[in-house]
């Protein structure tokens, strides 16, 4: 029962998303902004890690473990490259499920070398008793290797080399205090503004040698969802469309073309999104309707529509989460191209209708 819960992971979308094939793997790692420098948009964040790193490296010293907390594709991988990278520093990469003994962090965090840097990713994923050996790590670095089983088994302490943690997580709420507070330094990434998603996508068609008209950049930006990672998705799918119907070039015709094709509309809203929205209106007026009701009139699981459909219409204002079940605005109304049903009789309306 967590209709008021807005913290939701929005889980990879489909077209958007779904698995990553090799290619698109492959293509984004390439298009990874290497430096701070190349890093488009969240200005405070970049200014603050600016400010964080440049002092350590001042100091000769290990920078500060840092936090990154965003929804996912926002560049939280990316920057803690960035991070390696300007302080000069080797990077170990892993991730919360992938720590599910202490022993398996005690293995990682024993080959550090002095000055590293370990990304955790999905770090609010991670084991107790992991979770409980990084407090320590983090704070004194050092670790407890528990030797033997029962009566017999001895703590053996371990002296680790400086290392800088950088942590991951698209659920900050969900991090125990803590480990929150053994953080030095914590960056929440926003969604990002269309104009910065255009120089993304302008940066992203450069590496690619596209040919892309700033106003195919900005249809595209439009339907991005506020996201790099989807931005250059959808860049990618607008240029086999482009090479295959249009000599490459890449217009807003051409944007607008190719997009619909793969059912992206002009807000970014994808096939199950509107799926949930016309079931939302069509087959209850408007709601409020149970979650579950819905998912079966879109012939979906419950946590897809909550997870992946809904994270994103609620952020567009579109649908909202109340007490009695899920409402439709008058803005969803408007995107679908449909009129609501008078006010009045069940009184569904009252909520929005002004
Ligand atoms: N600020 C940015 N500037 C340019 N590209 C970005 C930016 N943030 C993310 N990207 C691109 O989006 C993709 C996803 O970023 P990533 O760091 O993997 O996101 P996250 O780890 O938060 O899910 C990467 O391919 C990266 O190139
Ligand atoms: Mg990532």
């Amino acid at each position: 029962m967590n209709w008021d819960d807005e913290t939701t992971d929005e889980t990879e979308p489909r077209l958007v998303g779904g698995a990553a094939d090799g290619e698109d793997q492959a293509v984004e790692a390439a298009l990874r902004p290497k430096s701070l420098a190349e890093f488009v948009g969240q200005e405070r964040v970049r200014e603050q890690l600016d400010l964080v790193l440049k002092a350590a490296l001042a100091r000769g010293a290990t920078a500060d473990h840092v936090l990154l907390s965003g929804a996912p594709g926002l560049g939280k991988t990316t920057l803690s490259m960035i991070i390696a990278a300007e302080m000069n520093a080797p990077i170990r990469i892993s991730s919360g499920p992938a720590i599910q003994h202490a022993g398996d962090l005690a293995a990682i965090l024993s080959s550090l070398q002095e000055g590293e840097v370990l990304f955790l990713d999905e770090i609010h994923r991670m084991s107790r008793p992991a979770e409980e050996m990084l407090y320590m790590a983090m704070e004194d670095f050092r670790v407890d290797v528990i030797v033997g089983k029962g009566p017999g088994a001895t703590a053996i302490p371990l002296e680790l080399p400086p290392f800088t943690l950088v942590g991951a997580t698209t659920r900050a709420g969900l991090l125990p205090p803590p480990l929150r507070d053994r953080f030095g330094f914590t960056a929440h990434m926003e969604f990002y503004e269309p104009v910065e998603l255009e120089r993304v996508i302008h940066r992203s068609a450069q590496l690619l040698d596209l040919d892309i008209e700033a106003e195919g950049a900005a249809e595209i930006a439009g339907r991005s969802r506020g996201t790099p990672r989807i931005a250059n998705r959808l860049l990618r799918r607008v240029r086999d469309y482009a090479q295959v119907k249009a000599d490459g070039l890449i217009t807003r015709e051409v944007a607008a073309a190719a997009l619909g094709v793969y059912e992206v509309d002009s807000r970014g809203l994808d096939r199950l999104d509107r799926a949930v929205l016309q079931a939302l209106l069509k087959l209850f007026g408007g709601g409020p309707v149970g979650l579950s009701t819905l998912a079966v009139a879109v012939g979906e699981e419950r946590e897809t529509v909550e997870e992946v459909a809904e994270p994103f219409l609620v952020r567009e204002g579109l649908l909202a989460r109340t007490p009695r079940g899920r409402v439709a605005t008058p803005a969803a109304w408007a995107h679908l191209g449909l009129v609501p049903p008078q006010q009045g009789a069940s009184g569904q309306q009252g909520l929005f209708g002004a």
